[in-house]
């Protein structure tokens, strides 16, 4: 057993894993470039006072934070909110409008180490500053499903429950709870589906609320969860509601949307800043915790002492979703391959190494092995093997086996480059079978055999 190992909840990435997380990071990437969000990062370490100020009382206490040398109180980033925020309002009168940035930090938060959950962990940021519209939020909801479907994922594995807290504040008003009893109704509806309704009644008669009270609050979210029927929708929300319209909006950008969406009047969120729509995308068979979560938070900039601006955005977190993939056998399972693992058999070194700088001059990736042996080679991820022998030259493909010999380096070096200039790009896997299967650059022995 090693003397040191990574900390309780986090994570080493060896290249199996690491070719895991780039899967996932280079999906989110592509999805949110793909919608013209633009890539932004912050600092790792920030001022307490940020997250003591802006960050649910949940998460401030899940922070990992110090005083430093010069006796500043600093905080390690928990969530990427904050952050933004401060960098957005610092520049808004500049910033074209609405400003929608991604970015994928990685986050601390000192929480129990558990299934979906660590200490660290990376997570997809998407937010939209400017825009009061509901197409904003229909951005945001369309990026996620996007890469959703670009993982693999279909509606029959996952759903994004979608709420408002103004409508939620409406029906609690028009049932009777007093505005000040609000937050305690939000954090026992935020835990809604992980603790009994038992427990949640009890917190709530803590919390001062009648009997009475707290049933017409079950049986009204208890009706609205999990809705899809329109005539239901309709009851609840009439024509001309927000959530309507973003739906709308939505599948202007995707298609079968509604297949996507599930309204559920028992998703709040757990931090305080949201002010309108909310949401979470949960697998649908419930194993897993929350898959990504977001909304409104029309108040965030102006509270931060920046303008007073509206603002839709949402977190989407590496873990829960690594496992629901690795569940569905949907993350590549092999590492990266090298385009060409090249070995010297007469002992020069020299030679496969200097082909190899050739090679990549091409633009394909080479990694040369020191033993004169070809097995040496095994175990390694190459799409090709190139043995250096006296006279010639073997090239090997590792998914078929097919192999030839080939005359000297050169020849396959100059062809190479011949499909480079020819097709103005790097050469490929196929470019490479194609030269193998020509047989007027094969090898023929001085003896014609
Ligand atoms: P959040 O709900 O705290 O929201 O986190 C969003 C997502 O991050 C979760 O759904 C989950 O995927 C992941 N996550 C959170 N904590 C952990 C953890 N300890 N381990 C693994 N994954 C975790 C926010 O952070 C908001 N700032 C999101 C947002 C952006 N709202 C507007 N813009």
């Amino acid at each position: 057993m090693p003397k040191f190992q990574s900390l309780k909840g986090f994570r080493d990435f060896y290249p199996e894993d690491f070719a895991k997380r780039a899967h996932v990071v280079e999906t989110w990437r592509r999805v949110a470039k793909s919608y013209g969000f633009l890539e932004y990062d912050a600092p790792p370490l920030e001022s307490l006072d940020l997250y003591r100020q802006k960050s649910g009382e949940e998460l401030v206490g899940q922070l990992y934070s110090f005083t430093d040398k010069g006796g500043r109180e600093v905080a390690l980033r928990p969530e990427m909110t904050p952050s933004v925020v401060r960098m957005v309002a610092e520049r808004w009168q500049a910033l074209p409008k609405p400003v929608r940035w991604f970015s994928v930090p990685q986050l601390f938060r000192y929480e129990r180490p558990q299934a979906g959950r660590l200490r660290e962990h990376f997570q997809f940021n998407v937010d939209v500053f400017g825009d009061s519209s509901v197409i904003a939020e229909a951005d945001v909801l369309a990026v996620v499903i996007d890469a959703f479907r670009s993982f693999g994922l279909t509606p029959s594995d996952v759903q994004i429950h979608v709420s408002d807290r103004r409508l939620l504040n409406r029906i609690l008003s028009s049932i009777g709870i007093a505005e000040a009893s609000f937050p305690l109704v939000y954090g026992v509806l935020d835990k809604f589906d992980r603790q009994s309704r038992s427990v949640s009644a009890e917190k709530l008669v803590s919390g001062g609320l009648s009997g009475e009270l707290i049933e017409r609050l079950f049986e009204r979210v208890e009706k609205f969860r999990t809705v899809k029927s329109s005539e239901l929708l309709h009851e609840l929300l009439g024509e001309s509601d927000p959530f309507i319209a973003m739906m709308y909006h939505l599948s202007e950008s995707v298609d079968n949307a509604r297949e996507w969406v599930t309204f559920d009047l028992a998703i709040v969120r757990g931090l305080g800043y949201y002010t309108g729509t909310v949401f979470e995308a949960f697998d649908t068979q419930r194993k897993f915790r929350a898959i990504c979560g977001g909304g409104r938070y029309d108040t965030l900039l102006e509270n931060l002492g920046g303008p007073s601006a509206p603002a839709v955005g949402m977190g989407w977190g590496d873990v829960v979703l690594t496992e629901l993939l690795d569940d569905r056998k949907l993350l590549p399972s092999n590492l990266p391959a090298t385009d060409l693992l090249i070995f010297s058999a007469h002992g020069s070194i020299s030679d496969s190494r200097m082909f190899a700088k050739e090679i990549r001059s091409l633009g394909l990736s080479a990694e040369t092995v020191h033993a004169g042996k070809s097995h040496s080679a095994s175990g390694k991820h190459a799409k090709f093997v190139v043995g250096i022998m006296s006279d010639w030259v073997t090239l090997t493909e590792s998914a078929s086996g097919l192999s030839v010999r080939l005359p000297y380096p050169n020849l396959l070096l100059s062809e190479l480059r011949t499909v480079m200039i020819e097709h103005g790009r790097p050469p490929t896997g196929s470019d490479i079978v194609q030269l193998m299967n020509r047989k007027d650059l094969h090898w023929k022995s001085p003896a014609g055999i």
